[in-house]
């Protein structure tokens, strides 16, 4: 977290990716992009569809394995065996994906638990409820994802993505199918938890009513449409 005296451990990126370039086959999604991102800088990552914003996600998060270029979270190397990728994945990384991708046979807390202890943290039930209050799911803590509401839904992710208190937390269009309301309440919801557990937010999106709570942006281009 920042401090008033700004020391060099304060200012060290949580974020650094360099070089970095990924290819599908014979076609290019991203070519030498390089970007950093310090501790409690939140950013968006525009772009239209296609232009790799799920890909790069992906590979920050070490589903997918870097193959040119460098990825590093709080100085750790994304790299190596996929369970090596998934440990540092577990310690640092808190992700929203756009499906959720919640524990169906789970409850909520139990989502939530199971969060903490793959993530190498320590039982910590009054953390949970701290949290569940925290976004507003404290009366559906013991409910299944199925029969929560999108908006319930959505802020038990949101709530599981922090529980491991990470380092850089990640959402893939956590807003493009909410309507004004909604997605004002997700994007406050968002840039206040991280702020509040001093974690950095990316957020991947093509939609523009994001951008009046994180001004930062960086751009991606699809690259045909660059060489064109
Ligand atoms: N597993 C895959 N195999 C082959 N091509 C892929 C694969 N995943 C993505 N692509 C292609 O890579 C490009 C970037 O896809 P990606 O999902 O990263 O884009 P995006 O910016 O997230 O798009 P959207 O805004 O629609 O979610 C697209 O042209 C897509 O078709
Ligand atoms: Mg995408």
């Amino acid at each position: 977290m920042a401090d008033a005296a700004g020391t060099p451990e304060a200012a060290a990126p949580v974020l650094v990716i360099a070089g970095l370039r990924h290819d599908y086959g014979s076609a290019a999604v991203l070519r030498d992009f390089s970007f950093s991102a310090a501790c409690g800088q939140h950013s968006l990552l525009l772009g239209p569809s296609g232009s790799g914003k799920t890909t790069l996600i992906n590979l920050i998060a070490g589903l997918l394995a870097v193959r040119h270029g460098s990825i590093r979270i709080a100085g750790e190397l994304m790299a190596g065996t996929p369970a090596a990728r998934d440990d540092l994945r577990r310690r640092r990384i808190g992700i929203i994906f756009q499906t959720l991708r919640l524990v169906e046979a789970l409850s909520v807390t139990a989502n939530l638990r199971l969060a903490q202890k793959l993530a190498g943290r320590a039982p910590d039930e009054a953390e949970i409820a701290r949290l569940l209050d925290e976004v507003g799911l404290a009366h559906r803590a013991g409910a299944r994802p199925r029969a929560l509401s999108q908006g319930e839904a959505q802020r038990a992710a949101v709530a599981r993505a922090l529980v491991g208190r990470p380092d850089l937390l990640i959402a893939d269009e956590p807003t493009s199918a909410l309507d004004d309301a909604n997605a004002e309440r997700i994007a406050r919801l968002l840039v206040g938890t991280a702020d509040a557990h001093g974690s950095t937010l990316l957020i991947a999106t093509h939609d523009a009513r994001l951008k009046a709570h994180i001004p930062h942006a960086l751009v991606l281009t699809p690259i045909a449409a660059e060489a064109a």
